[in-house]
């Protein structure tokens, strides 16, 4: 079957190539109406399939969803069984939609600390999604920032140590060659839900120049609209990595002269 055709929506600035969101909220959600927190990460599923659709549909080359994060193996055990479960069965479900819409699935994190049966789900679902043309899907799942960069160091000393590595020629590149998915651009667009003004110990490494978007909305109200917003937010932003803008250099131009 041939996938939707990509519909950018019309912006005034650049497309976020890569976005990452930190899907936060849930548990607020839920239990502002009065419901367990574990039907608001039912409730959050909805908003997955919805943002992932849509994120597909427009072009977008990389998601990146952080659903599960190494320190939440500290939530109470109950909660975390029912995540596991949400993802096993969040897998087999939505294989139809991620093949229609040309996505491939690639998980990142430590995935050897989830429970056997949703990694099998997440290894299914990576192969039979390989071949996909569009998209790509990174979940991040048992993921710590802090976590990759130790694994990436200690890949790095096991091959210096068996001289594969010369540590006198390492530099940020060679640091990239060791995290999880060195391949994936960076990140252009940081979305955070829930209102929260922090990191949560997320792509420390690859969000050093992203642009940070956070709406007070919990991730199930977030959905096509809220994700267009900060997309629009996203194209009025200007990107400086630290150097001027074109307008910027010709005016510190002007001044020069004036100065001489
Ligand atoms: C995000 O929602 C989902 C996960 C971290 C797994 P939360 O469960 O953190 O929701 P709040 O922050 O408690 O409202
Ligand atoms: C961040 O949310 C992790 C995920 C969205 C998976 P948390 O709810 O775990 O973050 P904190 O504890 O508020 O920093
Ligand atoms: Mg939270």
């Amino acid at each position: 079957m041939s996938r939707p055709p990509i519909q950018r929506p019309e912006l005034d600035g650049p497309f976020p190539e890569h976005i990452a969101i930190i899907m936060d909220g849930n548990g607020r959600w839920a239990t502002e109406r009065g419901m367990l927190r574990v039907q608001g990460h039912t409730a959050g599923v909805q908003s997955v399939r919805e943002i992932t659709t849509e994120c597909a549909r427009m072009g977008v080359s990389s998601l990146t969803l952080y659903a599960f994060s190494v320190e939440n193996w500290r939530r109470p055990s109950t909660e975390v069984r029912y995540l596991m479960r949400l993802l096993r069965v969040f897998m087999r479900t939505e294989r139809r939609t991620l093949l229609d819409n040309g996505v491939r699935l690639r998980c990142i994190g430590r995935l050897e600390d989830l429970p056997a049966p949703a990694l099998k789900a997440l290894r299914r679902t990576e192969e039979l999604t390989a071949e996909g043309d569009g998209m790509l899907l990174r979940l991040a799942l048992s993921y710590g920032s802090r976590t990759e960069l130790a694994d990436a160091l200690a890949a790095a000393t096991r091959d210096a140590l068996a001289g594969r590595l010369d540590p006198d020629t390492i530099d940020e590149e060679t640091l990239r060659r060791y995290l999880y998915d060195p391949e994936t651009p960076d990140p252009d667009l940081i979305i955070r839900t829930a209102g929260e003004l922090r990191v949560s110990n997320f792509l420390l490494w690859q969000m050093s120049y992203a642009e940070l978007y956070v709406t007070d909305l919990c991730w199930p109200e977030f959905r096509r609209e809220e994700l267009l917003a900060a997309i629009r937010a996203y194209a009025g932003r200007r990107r400086k990595y630290g150097g001027l803008l074109p307008k910027e250099e010709d005016s510190g131009a002007r001044a020069g002269r004036g100065s001489a």
